[in-house]
Formats: structure tokens, sequence, C-alpha cells
């Protein structure tokens, strides 16, 4: 396990899933009734952008802060912005929220939090950024088994992101063997996988996995700051969602045009389709 999450925090790709995962517990919150959010992934939670990870390489300048320094937002950027606004109150940008310290500031007293992180040091540091709030449970095990130890969850509505660093070969593939497995247990769960858009042939490999998988409906959002037909280099990035919440393809329709000019490196561009319709 090489992989740390503080050295792209804030980048292109964790604004995309950021944003998304803030309009998903934004549309659950219309209804009262409790969910539960699942990270099977969940990495530190909290990270802090002057610090030497974040620093050595410089993603986030072209990721948050682009969006920091932006002066007309669409409104459904509102919740996103505003939980890194709190956590930078003088104005500079400096800490950046990951997914559990987001869904922990937007979820509402009556929600769970079930974060589960591998790497042992920053699983105690997740530990750590999630002490003191009760309704958050950290586990430091396998993110694979989630779907299969922890659903159907008590709340009758529940919220997965699964976002691995891709390390591995078939870490695409255990992407939709877990998103089976998660609406095998729980049909209605709302399950959010992130992936990298690198390998073209992979990619549709995966596609096509995720057209055959047992998702009621699935929405496909891509955003690239590169041409995608560049082997090897992260053009962008997608959240495959299964059982969207009404009203996200509406927001995603007009985010990703605007994170595609705000983002762009070398070309922006987007896609927002269903692979398994509606
Ligand atoms: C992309 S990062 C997660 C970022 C986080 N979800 C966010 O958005 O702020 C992936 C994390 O998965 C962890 N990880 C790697 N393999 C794992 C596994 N098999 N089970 C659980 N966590 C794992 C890594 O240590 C890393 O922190």
């Amino acid at each position: 396990m090489n992989y740390r999450h503080a050295f792209h925090a804030g980048n292109h790709a964790d604004v995309l899933k950021h944003l998304t995962l803030t309009r998903l517990i934004a549309l659950l919150s219309r209804k009262e009734a409790p969910f539960a959010y699942l990270d099977s992934h969940a990495g530190i939670g909290l990270y802090d952008l002057a610090g030497d990870a974040a620093s050595r390489t410089g993603e986030w300048l072209a990721g948050i802060e682009r969006l920091w320094q932006a002066e007309r937002l669409p409104p459904a950027v509102a919740e996103y912005r505003a939980v890194v606004a709190a956590l930078n109150p003088d104005g500079a940008l400096r800490y950046y929220p990951g997914s559990p310290e987001l869904a922990r500031r937007l979820s509402r007293e009556q929600d769970h939090l079930y974060l589960n992180e591998k790497h042992p040091e920053d699983g105690r540091l997740l530990k750590e950024n999630m002490a003191g709030d009760r309704r958050v449970a950290v586990h430091l095990g396998e993110g694979w088994h989630l779907p299969r130890a922890l659903l159907p969850t008590r709340e009758k509505r529940a919220l997965l992101l699964i976002d691995p660093p891709f390390e591995q070969a078939d870490e695409l593939q255990r992407c939709v063997t877990a998103l089976d497995e998660a609406v095998g247990r729980m049909r209605q769960a709302v399950v959010a996988i992130w992936y990298p858009i690198k390998e073209e042939r992979q990619l549709k490999r995966f596609y096509q996995a995720l057209e055959r998988s047992a998702a009621p409906k699935l929405l496909r959002a891509e955003l690239l700051v590169h041409p995608a037909d560049d082997p090897g280099r992260l053009a962008g990035s997608g959240l495959a969602i299964a059982n969207p919440p009404w009203g996200l393809e509406e927001d995603l329709r007009e985010l990703l045009p605007w994170l595609a000019e705000h983002l762009a490196q070398s070309q922006g561009g987007w896609r927002l389709d269903w692979l398994v319709p509606d």
C-alpha cells in the first residue's frame, strides 16, 4: 500500500468527486428519515495543503484553488465551498476536507457514518480527525468487505462511496463486484464509484461490466482536464452512480460544463449519460 491521498488532495479528481458527494448528501437530506454514509476507502479525512505531501505535487493548485478563486459559482457548488470556507476562516486556502469530513459536516444529527481505511497510519489519523462525533464509526479493515459487512443498514437509506487507490490491476473489476454486492443486499442503496480516466481499453471493459451489473439504474459523470486519448496520463476522472437521487442528473448537467471550463489543463471535456437507464 504505497498510495497516500495527501499527495493528491484537492486536485481536479477530488473536486469532481467531492462536489458530487455534497450534492448526493444535500439531495438525500431533503427527506427527514436518516441515512447511512459508508466510505470503504476513506483516507485521513482532512488534508493540510501546506503540508509536505500536498506541497510536493501542488496538484490542488489546478483543482480546489481554481474553484476557490472563481468569481461566479453555480448554485450547486454552495455547500462544497461552504465546508471549505469553514475550514479556512481567514480566507487563505490551507485545509481541505476529504470525503469523511465533507460527509460529517453535511450530514445531520439522525444520520450515521461508517468509515473504513486499511492503511494503519492513515487509519489512525482518520480516527483522530473524526474523534468526538458519536455519529461516526471508524474501521481499520479491508474496504472490499464493507458491502457484505455493513449492508443492509439499519437506516433505510444508504450512500456508499467506493474510492480505491487503483494501485492494482483488478480494482476496476473489484468496484463492480462491490457494487453488485451492495445492491444485492440493499437494492435501493446509492453507490458512487470513483474511477480514473487513463487507459481506454480497461475503461471500455469497466463500462461493459457496469452495464451488466445488478444496479437498477446507473449514471456516468466524467470530467476531463486533458484529451482522453493520451495513454498513461490521468486525463480526468469519472463517477458511476447507482440509484442517484432525483435532481442529481440536473445538478451535474449544470456543474460539469462549468468544471470543464474552470479546471481544464490542456483541454477540458465532460460527459453525462446513463449506463443503465432509469
Ligand atoms: C483515493 S484514497 C481515498 C480518498 C477519500 N475517499 C477522499 O475522497 O477523501 C484511497 C484510500 O484507500 C486506502 N486503501 C487502499 N487499499 C485499501 C483497501 N483494500 N481497503 C481499504 N482502504 C484501502 C488508501 O490507504 C487510501 O487512503
